[in-house]
């Protein structure tokens, strides 16, 4: 296939730190939920901790677009782990309950693990643990496993494409053996990680004969295996309609081997539509954002790994809150809650439901890239 070439349109543009008013705090004086402009709240934070990543996925890196000259940030221009605890203590106080780690790959980023130390000891203002997770492509889970449990880890979504070693070096395009993330997977069972969950982009034509064989593999394995629609996220992927395998096809096809009973969703605001086998050995998900949208209760927050706040994973601008973090006047806690809370309740996105709708967007070939905000 001749290769294509793709500009890259580089979001990474920090914007003005975002304004503090002196000595607010949201809502004046205590901690609390806040609603976006359609009503939803504020309850998961995803947090990228590098922007890069040692897998080239045709659908989120490129290799035509991330090769061997593309500057990744700088070290000094990441969150340090200080900062990204300071601001996930703010959203919980605004709500979050789940924090998800996320990059790029976030196992590349030195010594995670004192992260997560830091990160677990957070309580949501009515005392609960948080849920603490995080996204990996598993290249490096079986020597990381052990640490990052004893770190107080609870749980993980490793990324998989496939079972057959063709397609899925082809899809990481690096080379990278199934078997090595097969080993990582038993290795974060083997520590009491879980439940884990394993999720698949489904691309037509590229993978979409791995769908039957990953469903075999690990059915009746406590892995909970989610099918993705492949997205039209960041600007560089060249997306295509015909490459997206509609969740209802991919379901059919698990259905006609293994018949599949619904379950009820586990959390509002849930991106997967759970369902079981019906022989009870275990659960499937399909995570279906093209052909039918979940932003009516959409809660995701994200931040990047510079340190803006995202509202929706198909922005093209954030909010910088390392500029305040960082910037001559220090601020209070208080204050970063009200400048957060502040673009939250501002936010409108619902950008999935509008394009399956037809209807204009408000994006353009600016978006941001999915390595940089965190899946
Ligand atoms: P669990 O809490 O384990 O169920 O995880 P999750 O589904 O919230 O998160 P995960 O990171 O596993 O999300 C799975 C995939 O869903 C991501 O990799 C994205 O492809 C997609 N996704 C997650 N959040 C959003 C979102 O807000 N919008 C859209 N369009 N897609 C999303
Ligand atoms: N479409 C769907 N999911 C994507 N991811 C990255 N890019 C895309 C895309 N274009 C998700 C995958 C991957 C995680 C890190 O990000 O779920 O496993
Ligand atoms: Fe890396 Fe995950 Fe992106 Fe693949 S999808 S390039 S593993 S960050
Ligand atoms: Fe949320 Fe934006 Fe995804 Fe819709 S497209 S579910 S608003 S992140």
């Amino acid at each position: 296939m001749p290769a294509r070439v793709i500009p890259l349109h580089d979001a990474r543009t920090l914007q003005p730190a975002l304004p503090v008013a002196a000595g607010r705090s949201w809502p004046p004086g205590q901690a609390g939920s806040v609603a976006d402009a359609l009503g939803r709240p504020l309850r998961d934070l995803r947090i990228s901790v590098t922007d890069r990543c040692n897998f080239r996925c045709g659908y989120c890196m490129p290799k035509q677009v991330f090769g061997k000259h593309h500057e990744f940030l700088p070290h000094a221009e990441l969150l340090n782990f200080e900062e990204i605890t300071r601001l996930a203590g703010v959203f919980v106080g605004l709500g979050v309950e789940k924090l998800r780690i996320t990059g790029g790959e976030p196992l590349l980023r030195r010594h995670l693990e004192t992260l997560i130390e830091m990160l677990a000891p957070l309580r949501t203002p009515a005392g609960r643990p948080l849920d603490l997770t995080l996204t990996t492509n598993g290249s490096m889970l079986a020597r990381k496993a052990a640490a990052l449990k004893a770190a107080g880890l609870q749980r993980l979504t490793v990324s998989l494409d496939g079972l057959n070693d063709a397609v899925f070096q082809r899809m990481n395009d690096v080379g990278f053996p199934v078997a090595e993330v097969l080993e990582g997977i038993r290795a974060a069972q083997a520590v009491g990680l879980g439940p884990i969950k394993v999720n698949m982009v489904v691309q037509r034509g590229v993978n979409d004969d791995q769908i039957l064989p990953m469903a075999r593999h690990f059915r009746g394995s406590g892995v909970v295996l989610r099918f993705i629609e492949f997205m039209d996220v960041g600007a560089t992927n060249g997306w295509r309609m015909e490459q997206v395998l509609p969740s209802a096809e991919v379901m059919r096809r698990i259905a006609a081997e293994f018949p599949l009973v619904p379950l009820s969703s586990s959390a509002p605001g849930e991106t997967a539509e759970r369902w079981a086998y019906a022989d009870g050995s275990g659960e499937v998900g399909f995570i279906s954002s093209v052909t039918q949208a979940f932003c009516g209760d959409c809660n995701r927050a994200r931040l990047s790994t510079e340190g803006q706040l995202y509202t929706c994973l198909f922005a093209t601008r954030g909010h910088d809150l390392r500029g305040l973090l960082r910037g001559a006047a220090p601020v209070d806690d208080g204050q970063l809650s009200a400048a957060v809370a502040a673009v939250w309740a501002g936010r409108t996105d619902r950008y999935s439901q509008l394009r399956g709708r037809g209807a204009p967007t408000p994006d353009g070939p600016r978006r941001v890239e999915m390595h940089y905000i965190g899946g």
